[in-house]
């Protein structure tokens, strides 16, 4: 009997020390178990993307996720002329923080993850080696996301290219979590106040997820303002693409006018196991999704309290 009860615990011990030392890029609910599944409890930093913001953001207890743009430029403080992935939002390019003093800052804190947000193929290309560098230190979850397809509405900008992007982050960071979505022209400053991901967006997402190959799991930005319009594409999506254990996460630009009933009850219907909320403060306090559909609780949950079951069973 007690050998049995040492092997089980040797066997949760050393399953704990392993995960610690060794998971490249944990799912986001293993990392945080205390939010229980519900991804709407994760919360966010944005545009974390000099030194002043990352080192703000890591100070934070209740920060979890940090947000932060990536575009090619030179240190403020370099006088080298070669354009590197630094932080920054475009039109920057200039910034106090490379990517590469982002991800050693983050990997020394060790309790928050990211997502990257890459703003053009060719910051994207020249991360990879970055990344192919830092990977095994990486050991918090890593989200890389670019806008890889048009979309909202009659969208312009260009996107990053789709097959390069799946393609660079499925070999060189096949941890990872794909946070792929559609560019958007929305809002105050493109003066438009109506729209709506179609179903022809999503079967473009669709078809481009199947071709790739990609295992990883995905997770889809969505506008916000948009999105609440588009319930049963968006279920069409995460049912079409459910072997890559896909999710929504809600974003929205600045000055959007959301509408909060509408959006609740998106959160409720979608379900609260399968929506990320990176949204302002000010927006989420006027959210109600309390009594959100009922939610799977998630595999380490479960492989959890099967061991606990066994060892009390022993004893
Ligand atoms: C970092 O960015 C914030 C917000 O944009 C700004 O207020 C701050 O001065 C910046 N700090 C540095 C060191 O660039
Ligand atoms: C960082 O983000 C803030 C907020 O979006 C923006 O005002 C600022 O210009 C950005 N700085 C850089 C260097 O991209
Ligand atoms: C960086 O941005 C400044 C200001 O927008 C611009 O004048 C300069 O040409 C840019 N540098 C490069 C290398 O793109
Ligand atoms: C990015 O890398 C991919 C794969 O190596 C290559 O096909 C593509 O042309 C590159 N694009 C740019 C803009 O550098
Ligand atoms: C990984 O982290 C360790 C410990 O902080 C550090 O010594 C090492 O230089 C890091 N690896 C890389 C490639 O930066
Ligand atoms: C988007 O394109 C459609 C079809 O060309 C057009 O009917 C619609 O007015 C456009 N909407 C906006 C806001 O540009
Ligand atoms: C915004 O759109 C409305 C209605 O389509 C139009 O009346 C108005 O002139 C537009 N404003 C600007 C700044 O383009
Ligand atoms: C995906 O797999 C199919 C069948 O094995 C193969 O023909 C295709 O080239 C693969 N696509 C990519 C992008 O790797
Ligand atoms: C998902 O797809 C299956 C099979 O095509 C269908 O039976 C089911 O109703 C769909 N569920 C949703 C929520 O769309
Ligand atoms: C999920 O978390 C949100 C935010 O804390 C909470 O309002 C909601 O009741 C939770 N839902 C479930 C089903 O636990």
């Amino acid at each position: 009997m007690a050998r049995i009860l040492f092997t089980v615990r040797a066997l949760a011990l050393f399953s704990t020390i392993h995960i610690a030392m060794a998971a490249v890029s944990p799912p986001v609910t293993t990392f945080f178990p205390t939010i229980e599944g519900n991804l709407t409890k994760i919360t966010w930093a944005h545009a974390v993307n000099n030194s002043t913001e990352l080192n703000n953001a890591l100070a934070k207890a209740d920060i979890m996720m940090l947000e932060a743009d990536i575009v090619l430029g030179t240190l403020n403080d370099d006088s080298s002329t070669e354009q590197i992935p630094i932080m920054g939002h475009p039109p920057a390019n200039k910034s106090d923080l490379s990517l590469e003093q982002f991800i050693n800052t983050v990997a020394a804190n060790g309790k928050k993850g990211v997502k990257l947000d890459f703003k053009t193929t060719e910051v994207f290309n020249q991360s990879l080696s970055i990344l192919a560098k830092l990977h095994k230190n990486m050991t918090f979850p890593v989200w890389l996301n670019a806008d890889i397809l048009p979309g909202p509405v009659n969208a312009t900008a260009n996107p990053v290219d789709a097959r390069s992007f799946l393609t660079g982050a499925h070999k060189t960071f096949p941890e990872s979590t794909l946070s792929i979505g559609w560019t958007t022209r929305y809002g105050s400053a493109d003066n438009i106040t109506e729209g709506t991901y179609t179903s022809g967006m999503v079967q473009r997402m669709v078809d481009i997820v199947s071709s790739s190959n990609i295992t990883q799991s995905i997770t889809y930005p969505v506008r916000a303002a948009i999105v609440v319009n588009s319930i049963s594409e968006m279920q069409d999506l995460l049912n079409r693409t459910s072997a890559n254990n896909p999710t929504l996460t809600i974003w929205t630009g600045k000055g959007d006018d959301i509408d909060t009933d509408k959006l609740s009850t998106f959160i409720k219907t979608v379900g609260v196991s399968k929506v990320y909320i990176d949204l302002p403060e000010h927006i989420i306090e006027k959210l109600d999704i309390s009594g959100a559909m009922s939610l799977r609780l998630g595999a380490m949950t479960i492989t959890a309290l099967v061991l606990n079951l066994a060892i009390a069973m022993v004893l």
